[in-house]
């Protein structure tokens, strides 16, 4: 491993094998009747996406960009969500029996386009979740945007308009993103789901709970418990045998499965710090900038002497200064060509990052003990793609 370019991402096949199968399992055996869409926006890159089609999950998309590229690689099982659809893939969506969830009024008006009584659509619940769960939520007091505000009656006011221009309502989707990842969130959506169902005396093929778990870290929740709490409640009003349960994971698929391999380039310092730069950067890793810790390994390469030191900082290769990862306290000095090895950087990253001064880096699959290359280092090249005039 230490012959190759730094820095480079690795995704190990095997691990996302493991935990595909784990997912599989706990949706086999608590319910049986399942579909994972798997979240392109977690990270869309080609391999990746590929990966979980052949093993056949379906492509979770929430923008006319991410429904071509899954169009691009052949997949034809979708789920379309999200408020960044065009009406021309709606519309194609729609027709194809996609799963596709209503998000915004105006693809409500593009409904008239289709034919009565040929078609359905799911439709995106926007349910307070912050009172039932308080503290649990990404935004808090100020609620969350996305979907139809069930509370308010918005939701009644859009299934009643979708319902008179003959088209069914199929699915709800429930999709939570929350600061903590636990079983509640997802017992709540089970009650919603319920409460909604029969308020409203749905007839619905598919329940969506979108993503939002955790994956890949044994002291965590496991599968298993957010579907047996999920499947418990959903029993109480659906069949297994009629109402398949979509799931849109992300993170717990491909988080764990990816490490970033960084190399030490140089060692400075000053009169406050000792800082350590490496030829990776916080902007591959941690493109939002929220991280305050990582998984990760360092390896110290060569039997050279080294001093123990109080403090060093990991820094980026940006000019950005807070480009720095963490801090070494009390360990042996670091040296050029020492290895920072970080893991579990598969979510929100590599389809994140900025092309900030440097371009995307390569990318490897560890499959058992072979190791491909299925991603060359972006240059200038590929940076000035598609570029219109002036492009010496
Ligand atoms: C609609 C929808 N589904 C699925 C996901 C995937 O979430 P995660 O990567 O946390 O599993 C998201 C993330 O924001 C989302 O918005």
């Amino acid at each position: 491993m230490n012959c190759l370019q730094t820095p480079y991402f690795l995704i190990n096949k095997d691990f996302l094998d493991d935990e595909l199968l784990k997912l599989k399992n706990a949706l086999q055996s608590s319910w049986g009747n399942y579909i994972i869409g798997y979240s392109y926006k977690t990270n869309a890159f080609p391999w990746v996406i590929n990966y979980f089609k052949k093993n056949g999950c379906y492509a979770e998309v929430v923008s006319d960009d991410e429904y071509n590229l899954a169009k691009s690689i052949g997949a034809n099982k979708i789920i379309y969500n999200g408020i960044a659809k065009s009406k021309e893939t709606f519309i194609e969506a729609v027709k194809n029996n996609s799963i596709v969830n209503i998000d915004s009024e105006y693809e409500i008006d593009w409904l008239d386009e289709l034919e009565k009584g040929r078609y359905s659509v799911g439709i995106r619940v926007n349910f307070d979740l912050e009172s039932k769960c308080p503290g649990q939520t990404q935004c808090g007091e100020d609620g969350e945007r996305f979907g139809f505000c069930y509370e308010n009656g918005e939701l009644k006011r859009a299934i009643d308009k979708i319902q008179a221009k003959g088209i069914k309502i199929s699915g709800l989707h429930l999709h939570k993103s929350s600061k903590t990842r636990l079983p509640d969130i997802y017992k709540a959506i089970a009650d919603a789901a319920v409460e909604i169902t029969d308020k409203y005396e749905l007839n619905l093929d598919y329940v969506d709970i979108g993503g939002g778990f955790f994956g890949g870290l044994a002291s965590k929740p496991q599968f298993i418990e957010y579907f047996s709490t999920v499947s418990a409640i959903l029993r109480r009003n659906f069949n297994p045998k009629k109402t398949v349960l979509v799931v849109e994971p992300g993170m717990a698929l491909i988080g764990a499965a990816v490490d970033y391999y960084t190399t030490v380039k140089d060692v400075k310092k000053t009169i406050r710090n000792m800082f350590v730069v490496t030829d990776g950067s916080r902007t591959q890793i941690d493109p939002l900038m929220t991280k305050s810790s990582y998984f990760k390994d360092i390896v110290r390469n060569g039997n050279e002497k080294r001093t123990e030191l109080n403090r060093q900082i990991i820094c980026g290769f940006t000019c950005m200064e807070h480009d720095r990862m963490f801090e070494v306290k009390n360990e042996q000095e670091l040296l050029p060509n020492d290895q920072i090895i970080y893991h579990k950087v598969g979510a929100y990253t590599m389809c994140l990052s900025p092309l900030f001064i440097k371009w995307f880096p390569s990318v490897y699959v560890k499959d058992g003990p072979k190791i491909s290359k299925v991603r060359d280092k972006w240059t200038d090249i590929e940076y000035k793609s598609r570029t219109i005039g002036d492009e010496k």
